[in-house]
């Protein structure tokens, strides 16, 4: 399999204190540019699309597929993991391991507990069978993502105990305090629950959704406490938008796709690269 799961990746990376960043994919000039990023990083990285632009993006397979032949033609050799983010159902989750995505986030953090772990685990039960890793979430991410808003809602800590022994899960996404989109202010995570959550459950990796806009000071905390994974999408994309909204006004004649989507990509490339530094994944992928 080109793809390795996060259970290849996430232990080491929590034992070393350091996290692999997530970064999501939004057409697949997304895909080369942070695979370039990572490349040049020596560093391993975990590929996503959000669920809620699979079929913007043309469908499971075809991006499955694409980002295959992505990372041969390119010649990869650091490890990529292509990972479904916020998966909705979990048929949607079995489609994308059956189009061969290497890990899934199931997230039923919307249901009552009891019903959240038992859909978590049938998601577990059939990723299992085929090498698969998967996340799942408690609490609420708070913000909006592709259109859809929430409020933050702090995860319970017996709650996140009971979805990670009942379930075998390999990332816990607890949400405490962070947002998907931009903040209003300085974030203000609960890093005393993060910090109570994480001793419990030394072995279990974190995932940090709402990565954009967080301080580097905070980061660093948030993988003292035992996040493992980074999730980073709305900093990528301001970058992009900015840096071509910046060059088709001073340059109002431009319209050649290249120079303009080149230039893009280019934004996306500098941002992953910085994280990639910030997240202390560089030179970790094995030489
Ligand atoms: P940001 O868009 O805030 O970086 O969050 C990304 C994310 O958590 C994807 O699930």
């Amino acid at each position: 399999m080109v793809f390795v799961s996060l259970k290849d990746l996430l232990p080491e990376a929590k034992k070393n204190n350091y996290a692999i960043g997530q970064f999501n994919i939004n057409s697949f000039q997304w895909v080369e540019a942070i695979l370039r990023a990572a490349q040049q990083q020596n560093a391993p990285v975990i590929l996503a699309s959000t669920d809620r632009i699979v079929d913007y993006l043309g469908g499971l397979r075809l991006i499955a597929t694409t980002t295959k032949k992505i990372v041969e033609e390119m010649k990869i050799t650091v490890p990529v993991v292509l990972h479904l983010d916020h998966g909705f159902t979990i048929e949607r989750c079995k489609e994308a391991i059956d189009a061969g995505y290497s890990s899934v986030m199931y997230d039923g953090s919307k249901l009552p507990l009891k019903e959240n772990i038992a859909q978590t685990k049938e998601v577990v039960d059939y990723a299992k069978r085929h090498h698969v890793s998967v996340e799942a979430e408690i609490g609420s991410v708070g913000g909006t993502e592709d259109g859809v808003t929430s409020g933050i809602k702090y995860a319970d800590p017996n709650e996140c105990y009971q979805l990670v022994e009942s379930t075998g899960i390999d990332a816990l996404a607890a949400a405490l305090g962070s947002v998907h989109g931009p903040y209003q202010g300085e974030p203000k995570l609960a890093f005393d629950l993060m910090k109570e959550i994480s001793d419990h459950l030394q072995a279990v990796p974190f995932a940090l959704h709402g990565g954009s806009g967080i301080p580097d000071h905070q980061i660093v905390k948030t993988i003292a406490y035992g996040h493992a994974k980074i999730n980073v999408n709305t900093e990528c994309n301001q970058a992009w938008a900015q840096t071509i909204r910046e060059l088709l006004t001073n340059n109002p004649a431009l319209y050649s796709p290249p120079d303009i989507l080149g230039t893009g990509m280019k934004a996306i490339e500098k941002v992953v690269t910085e994280k990639i530094q910030l997240f202390g994944s560089a030179n970790k992928a094995a030489s």
